[in-house]
């Protein structure tokens, strides 16, 4: 299959393109570079030993996006690209609204001219809202707290009315809970611009020394050591997953299905901190301050749809995500630069 990978040269659209060209995929990367840098491509070409072809090309260009359409006449498009960051999308809803609506709009609107009617999205556990029971099926109402969030549940809606109104459509919608890892070789990884968003990042730039301390947002949650729980998935499992659901989609009977990307297992924050300084052997300080506003106490996906429908589940453990994530931080202190 040959696949379009809108967003490919970041952290997790990196690691599905290596497990697509293991699997004999064909790959074309569309990337912008905004969040990501050039030089990933030559890393996923050593780690593969195939070639990976790449355009840099602003994805809410409609005009621009059809003509690669057109040029790269792919069987299927996975759409990772857009903006991710929940604070900042507080301080600057109008251009997440923008980049990820227009974005997904553009592909939908070359897809359709050119033909190619198979599209994996990245949705995200956020479009479960505050208060969804745990585990969390995927037939759980959606909602947000945020506008990334608010962002994922419009693609989500804008995706299930194109699938409704035109059968010949095949949309998979991928939530994944928390992303974490690297590739075991070192040579990719998660490489945030500024303050990291997520823990585990976080926690990696402490071991590091690029930060002081671990930020630990509330201790008095009803979990056994008060901190949030979350269900941390390795991304080189959350890749696999992109694969099964790709190759689900060409038989699949419906127009659109969604499924939980998760482990099913919960880890606490400070669980989490006592793992990595297991897998780095360097110490982790932190401090407790205040909740977040919006944080949840728990979030943990019901993962047995993908498990049934995709035959897929998640491989590795919390030890394997630790040492996989400080591999790639101490190989490669400054990420990309
Ligand atoms: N990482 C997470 O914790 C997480 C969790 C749930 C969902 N997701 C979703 O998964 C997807 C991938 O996440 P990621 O962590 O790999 O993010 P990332 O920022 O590393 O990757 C996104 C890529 O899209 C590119 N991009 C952004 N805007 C673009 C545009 N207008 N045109 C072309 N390229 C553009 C960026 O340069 C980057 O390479 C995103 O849609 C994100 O919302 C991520």
């Amino acid at each position: 299959m040959r696949v379009l990978v809108a967003g490919g040269a970041g952290y997790i659209g990196s690691h599905t393109v290596v497990r697509l060209l293991q699997h004999g995929d064909d790959v074309v990367i569309a990337d912008n570079f905004s969040n990501s840098s050039p030089l990933v491509v030559d890393r996923l070409r050593r780690i593969t030993g195939r070639p990976v072809k790449v355009e840099e090309i602003d994805l809410t260009d409609t005009a621009d996006t059809k003509a690669l359409m057109r040029n790269a006449k792919p069987d299927a498009v996975i759409h990772f690209a857009g903006l991710k960051a929940v604070g900042e999308s507080v301080t600057n809803p109008g251009s997440y609204y923008s980049v990820n609506l227009r974005s997904t709009l553009s592909l939908l609107a070359a897809m359709q001219e050119a033909g190619v009617y198979c599209l994996v999205f990245s949705s995200s556990a956020t479009v479960y809202g505050m208060n969804p029971p745990v585990p969390t099926p995927e037939d759980s109402p959606t909602s947000a707290t945020n506008p990334y969030g608010w962002t994922k549940v419009m693609g989500e809606q804008i995706l299930t009315d194109i699938a409704a109104s035109h059968p010949q459509w095949r949309i998979g919608l991928l939530r994944y809970f928390n992303p974490g890892g690297a590739h075991p070789c070192g040579a990719i990884g998660e490489d945030p611009l500024g303050v990291p968003n997520n823990v585990l990042p976080y926690i990696s730039q402490v071991a590091i020394g690029r930060r002081d301390y671990l930020s630990v947002f509330g201790d008095d949650y009803d979990t056994p050591d008060g901190t949030g729980v979350r269900d941390f998935i390795h991304v080189d499992d959350l890749a696999e997953g992109h694969v099964a659901a790709l190759h689900r989609l060409t038989t699949m009977p419906r127009s659109l299905d969604v499924w939980n990307l998760g482990t099913g297992r919960g880890t606490s924050v400070l669980e989490l901190r006592a793992a990595f300084e297991a897998a780095s052997g360097r110490p982790i300080p932190y401090r407790v301050t205040a909740r977040r506003p919006g944080d949840v106490a728990r979030s943990l996906a019901l993962v047995t749809k993908a498990e049934r429908e995709l035959g897929w589940r998640a491989q590795r453990g919390l030890l394997e995500m630790c040492q996989d994530a400080w591999r790639w931080q101490s190989q490669n202190p400054d990420g990309y630069r």
